[in-house]
């Protein structure tokens, strides 16, 4: 564990907190646009165009997705590229039918999945203090963290790669206990969903379809 400590800690806060302030003076909210495409007029895709995905592009995906908060600073999400006709040959033993091809045609294929054990890396992700007994031998405790942070870092990633010019395709219609089987045999990976990534074909998309207005799911306390 090697955290900063006295004039060392002073100096490092002060410039996070200095880099803080330039970003919110340079880009103080994002454009109508620039929300359409990652949120509010982005749609999920069930067909893809016959362009790859670089690997370049996937190391972006990754970094930028890392950026997202989690509890404890935990980060337990974990991403699987499934890019060959072997993954996913194995990946498709695990799909409903109906998501078949929509998972066989996208040039990469996430397995969005989480480590039960993510919390052996707290001296590097979360170094001023020791962390760890907070999870070890409680598996219940540590599993509901790795889901949740597991699933707010998957949507990150789902954001990210739509600013990044992808589209995505979320996908749950598969068996969890399949996946983990077939790519995460002896390890203490578990899979949440998955995510195919490409360059959509918004030939196979249906109309959007309606959301709720903020009165009946937001309320105040
Ligand atoms: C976690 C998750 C799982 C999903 N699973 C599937 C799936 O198995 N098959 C499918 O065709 N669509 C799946 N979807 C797509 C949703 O049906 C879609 O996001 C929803 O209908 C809203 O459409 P829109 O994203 O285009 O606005 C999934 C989406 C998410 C976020």
């Amino acid at each position: 564990m090697t955290a900063p400590v006295g004039k060392d800690l002073e100096r490092v806060r002060a410039e996070a907190q200095e880099a803080v302030r330039r970003l919110r003076e340079q880009r103080p909210t994002l454009d109508d646009l620039s929300i359409d495409v990652i949120l509010t007029n982005a749609r999920s895709h069930y067909a893809w165009q016959d362009k790859p995905v670089s690997t370049e592009l996937l190391h972006r995906l990754y970094e930028i997705t890392a950026g997202g908060p989690t509890s404890m600073n935990t980060c337990p999400a974990r991403f699987i590229f499934v890019t060959s006709d072997a993954g996913k040959q194995r990946l498709a033993k695990s799909l409903k039918a109906k998501n078949i091809d929509k998972m066989m045609d996208a040039p990469v294929t996430a397995i969005i999945a989480h480590d039960l054990e993510f919390w052996r890396d707290l001296p590097f992700l979360f170094p001023h203090e020791d962390r760890r007994p907070h999870f070890e031998g409680k598996p219940e405790h540590s599993e509901t963290t790795a889901f949740r942070n597991g699933t707010l870092q998957g949507a990150y990633f789902m954001i990210a790669a739509r600013a990044l010019g992808l589209d995505v395709g979320a996908m749950s219609g598969f068996s969890n206990e399949i996946v983990d089987q077939e790519f995460f045999a002896g390890t203490t990976l578990k899979s949440n969903f998955l995510c195919n990534l490409g360059y959509a074909d918004e030939s196979a998309l249906f109309q959007k379809l309606p959301r709720f207005p903020f009165d009946k799911v937001c309320s105040f306390a």
